[in-house]
């Protein structure tokens, strides 16, 4: 019995350790599989795409048989037997794995519900009992450790197998979430080009050191393990470190381009096939995902163009939106909307809503990403940087989930989704000051708003990540101490897989890296308040020498540059657009929204206040949102 127990709770340990998050299988086909045609397949169309999609049937993952039609998969799948093995085997490989991922995901849901003080009797409850350790086999802490784990199993199945039941199912194209095998995940390239910001002395990027130095860190793999030692003289010639690094961009370039290939394939595939066999299932609205220009938001995006889910992407810059959207239009077959908008000014939120609805999209999903980190102390901050913070990254996530919300309430369905960070569970970290506590504003509001949407089947979902890679928040921060520990930074894919996923469960927090989730459920609440506010700040902060660990950046810049003449600022950032998105497959032009107006301005230039009703709701009963009453058919 004892026995059983704690090999139940080593299980539970390794699985937290061990998280879900990994991509679910090794996906991108190989060209070669691609190539191969199969006897059962019709190839009899001449286009360059479907010469590729005929064979898609005979290669693994079985991603594209979820397009075909049954008798076409009974075919292909006995055309050979040793083809036959081979999938029999991969399929139980499969099913192994998502077995696998639902006891991760359930251990870890279970830990979560832990009370935080559970822990280390949890431990003790994890000893031997015929071990006499004095204090340690104390029984009165094994009934605790052993209580809180029953309080967890109640904890978790109040609020997560009760909430899921609640919630209302999205009609999405693959509807069991768990076992949905996806197409490849398109990523970002990086540019081809030298780096040559960092102009040394001459602008030829094969001469030019910190050029070079940079784009090495930058794109080489395991950057965050070696840059450390990055200040040691490099013992090759700069000449093999540009050629190997340009080899590597080549190679990514590549790569993009074969995925890219295939998921066109698949479109045309599933093109032929939706004649075929009419979808008659009612249509999901759009995801409207701000800040999908770029980093974790594009990242959202392209995981819910996995989903076929349609989507209105928001962000400043219109010309990534536009390559973005043609890209997800060409690759998954999705309709894609862009809108610029600034979400840092005043009343855009409102002036968002109002487009899509006079467009109108009907917003199922609701992904609040945009957002900005600014690095120092708060005083020294210019006041408009601080009131464009406040209102990017409090503001404008709150007025958008208040109006979108509401729509979906009344619709009985939708999703938010709030990224916030691991920082806005921490009470205040110096030099991230603002950033935390607007973290902080969101993680509380994402889990009201879980609770208050709960009896209209609305699921709202507070992703918290630590440091992701390849964003321009982590090249903001790039000499910050968490981002040279090993396997510590997730890249945007692996945060926006399980992001989505959470989100079309209903699951209301997911802290993405087992790292995270040690400090956010053991470290905080074990160490007092200001030692975890020291372990966040050493965290996002450059390394010092020790004992001269202050984190006052503000004041070691004033010692530093008190003779110092000030530095000129520095030059603009060339655009790379164009290697990020010159490839091949037919360019359509999205569906381009255009925001509406602004609100009236006064003569004297004054803003008026906006009148609620001008701008929502004026077309619903004001009973619509009066709170359902028990009984009646409104209450769920
Ligand atoms: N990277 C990390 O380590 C990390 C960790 C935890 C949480 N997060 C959170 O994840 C979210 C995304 O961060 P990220 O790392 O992906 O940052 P990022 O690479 O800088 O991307 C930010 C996105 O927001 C958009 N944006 C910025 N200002 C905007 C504005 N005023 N109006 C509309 N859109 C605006 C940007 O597009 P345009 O420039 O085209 O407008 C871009 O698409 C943020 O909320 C951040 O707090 C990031």
């Amino acid at each position: 019995m004892s026995f059983c127990r704690n090999a139940a709770l080593l299980l539970l340990i390794l699985t937290i350790c061990v998280n879900g998050e990994r991509p679910s299988s090794s996906l991108p086909l190989s060209r070669r599989s691609l190539q191969q045609s199969s006897p059962n397949d019709d190839s009899s169309s001449t286009n360059d795409k479907s010469i590729v999609s005929s064979s898609f049937s005979s290669a693994w993952p079985p991603w594209p048989f979820n397009l075909l039609s049954p008798t076409t998969t009974t075919t292909t799948t006995r055309s050979s037997s040793s083809g036959w093995k081979n999938r029999a085997w991969q399929q139980t490989r499969q099913s192994l794995k998502v077995a696998a991922r639902h006891t991760q995901q359930l251990t870890s849901s279970l830990y979560m519900h832990l009370p935080p003080a559970a822990h280390p009797f949890l431990m003790i409850a994890c000893i031997p009992r015929h071990q006499k350790i004095p204090l340690f086999s104390n029984p009165l802490a094994r009934s605790i450790g052993l209580a809180s784990m029953g309080m967890a199993i109640v904890s978790w199945a109040h609020c997560d197998w009760y909430r899921q039941k609640s919630l209302v199912p999205l009609p999405l194209v693959y509807p069991d979430v768990h076992r949905a095998i996806l197409p490849p995940f398109l990523p970002e390239t990086p540019p081809l080009e030298v780096n040559t910001r960092n102009k040394d002395s001459s602008p030829d990027p094969t001469t030019n050191r910190a050029g070079i130095e940079e784009n090495r860190n930058q794109w080489l793999p395991f950057r965050h393990k070696w840059s450390s030692i990055s200040k040691i003289p490099w013992p090759l010639s700069r000449r093999w470190q540009t050629m190997r690094q340009k080899r590597h961009m080549q190679r990514l370039q590549e790569r993009r381009r074969v995925i890219y290939d295939e998921l066109v394939a698949l479109q045309t595939l599933k093109r032929q096939q939706t004649m075929k066999h009419e979808d008659t299932k009612e249509p999901l609205g759009y995801a409207l995902v701000t800040g999908a220009s770029k980093g974790i938001g594009r990242a959202i995006a392209v995981e819910l163009a996995r989903w076929e889910i349609p989507l209105i992407l928001v962000a400043r810059n219109i010309d990534r939106l536009i390559s973005l959207a043609n890209d997800l239009e060409n690759c998954y077959g999705v309709k894609c909307c862009v809108l610029e908008a600034d979400l840092s000014k005043p009343h855009v939120a409102e002036r968002v809503y109002k487009t899509t609805q006079e467009a109108g999209l009907r917003v199922d999903i609701l992904v609040n990403n945009a957002g900005t980190a600014s690095h120092g102390i708060i005083v020294d901050q210019p006041l408009k940087e601080v009131n464009q913070m406040l209102q990017l990254n409090a503001d404008s996530s709150a007025v958008l989930s208040n109006l979108f919300g509401h729509e979906m309430k009344k619709r009985r369905r939708g999703r938010i989704l709030f990224v916030s960070s691991v920082s806005g569970t921490v009470a205040g970290i110096s030099t991230l000051a603002l950033y935390s506590a607007t973290k902080a504003f969101q993680n509380s509001l994402a889990v009201a708003l879980a609770k208050e949407m709960e009896p209209w089947g609305v699921g709202v979902t507070c992703l918290m990540p630590g440091a992701v890679e390849d964003t321009d928040f982590s090249k903001n921060t790039d000499n910050a101490l968490c981002w040279k520990i090993p396997f510590y930074p997730k890249k945007p894919q692996i945060i926006a897989k399980v992001g989505v996923r959470a989100m079309l469960l209903g699951e209301t927090e997911v802290v993405p890296g087992w790292q995270n989730r040690f400090f956010v459920k053991v470290l905080k609440p074990a160490l007092p308040q200001r030692l975890h506010n020291v372990i966040a700040e050493t965290a996002w902060n450059p390394i010092r020498p020790p004992f001269q660990n202050s984190h006052r950046p503000g004041l070691d810049a004033e010692n530093q540059n008190h003779n110092k003449s000030p530095t000129p600022p520095a030059p603009a950032r060339p655009s790379n657009l164009g290697h990020f998105f010159s490839q091949p497959g037919p360019q359509r032009l999205p569906r381009l929204l255009l925001l509406g107006p602004e609100p009236n301005e006064m003569n004297d230039g004054a803003k008026v206040e906006v009148d609620p009703s001008d701008l929502s709701h004026d077309h619903y009963d004001e009973d619509d949102r009066s709170e359902p009453v028990e009984g009646t058919s409104d209450f769920k």
